[in-house]
């Protein structure tokens, strides 16, 4: 007997390689500190290294991220009442969803709308989620607020959208755009609609360095991919063996930073973006941020954004908080 499909893919409009072409000459040209964006680390082969990072014993934070919802989803979901469709922001591979997705089932039948530009992400996580009863999935291939606005777009009256935003995916952001990113996010919603933000809390700074610099080198690994995902989808020629996986805790930030250090002065050429550049030896490209949050001041970055904390749960093995927020 056929049974109804529970996964669809509304039509791709992910982001072209122009896109990613422009975004990486931009970065390299930036003067100063050269960079390149983080959402590029997550190509199928990051994926599947970001994967393997939440599997070692240094990093945490996925594992509570996956012990608190499994404790603490009735609690959370008691908490937001009626009718909910959920959207989530960069859904990666959905296993701390499936908890909260089967707390909601218990009550009624759920529209869960996975938003991530990465098409392999929105696989894995319809084949982690895509045999709950009662639930069924729409993967949205799209940057966060776009996906999030089409999601809003067809949310009925008296639905409540419930957004999630888990795995401190927003430490990736500095903290100004962390604060712009949840007003926007708002300013999509309605007043009491509701928002659960997991956020990374700050720890001694030996313990993150490691998480982030973990002695097997799938950290190294995946930020290096980068520079592999260059050379395979825009034709450059970067030699990775010239380059080193540097981890640094910015203190006054309180962020660890991720860097690439050229071991040597090196020329490298870009073909598909008709781009060349150098590298002084020790020059770095930084590739990623992950901020790290303490309770009240997470509290107080939702009010800041038009939000009002209605519960946070704490992990004491990991500590990271999940916050839910309501629009206000
Ligand atoms: C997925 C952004 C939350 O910042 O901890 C893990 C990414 N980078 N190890 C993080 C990451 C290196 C991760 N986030």
């Amino acid at each position: 007997m056929a049974s109804a499909p529970r996964f669809a893919m509304a039509s791709p409009v992910g982001h072209s390689v122009s896109e990613f072409s422009s975004d990486v000459v931009v970065g390299l040209r930036h003067p100063g500190q050269k960079e390149l964006p983080s959402k590029y680390l997550y190509d199928a082969v990051g994926s599947a290294l970001f994967d393997a990072i939440c599997v070692l014993p240094e990093y945490g934070l996925n594992r509570a991220g996956q012990r608190m919802l499994e404790r603490y989803s009735g609690e959370i979901t008691d908490r937001v009442p009626g009718p909910v469709v959920v959207a989530e922001l960069g859904s990666g591979s959905g296993q701390q969803t499936r908890w909260l997705l089967e707390a909601l089932a218990r009550r009624q039948r759920v529209n869960y709308y996975p938003i991530d530009i990465s098409g392999s992400a929105l696989f894995r996580c319809q084949q982690e989620l895509g045999q709950i009863d009662l639930v069924s999935i729409v993967g949205f291939e799209r940057a966060y607020l776009d996906g999030l606005q089409e999601v809003a777009a067809r949310r009925r009256s008296g639905e409540r959208l419930f957004v999630l935003f888990l795995g401190s995916t927003i430490g990736n952001f500095d903290r100004p755009a962390g604060d712009q990113f949840l007003r926007e996010v708002r300013s999509i919603l309605r007043a009491g609609d509701a928002l659960l933000l997991a956020t990374d809390i700050e720890k001694p700074i030996s313990k993150l360095v490691l998480a982030y610099d973990d002695p097997a080198g799938v950290t190294a690994a995946f930020n290096k991919n980068l520079l592999a995902r260059i050379n395979r989808e825009l034709g450059g020629d970067f030699d990775l063996a010239q380059f080193e996986h540097v981890v640094r805790y910015d203190e006054t930030e309180r962020r660890i930073e991720m860097h690439l250090r050229s071991k040597a002065w090196q020329r490298v050429t870009i073909r598909e973006a008709g781009f060349r550049f150098y590298l002084r030896e020790g020059e770095t490209i930084w590739t990623e941020s992950s901020h790290k949050y303490d309770s009240q001041g997470v509290i107080q970055m939702g009010e800041r954004a038009g939000y009002q904390c209605a519960g946070q749960w704490h992990d004491s093995e990991w500590p990271l908080a999940q916050n839910l927020f309501f629009a206000v």
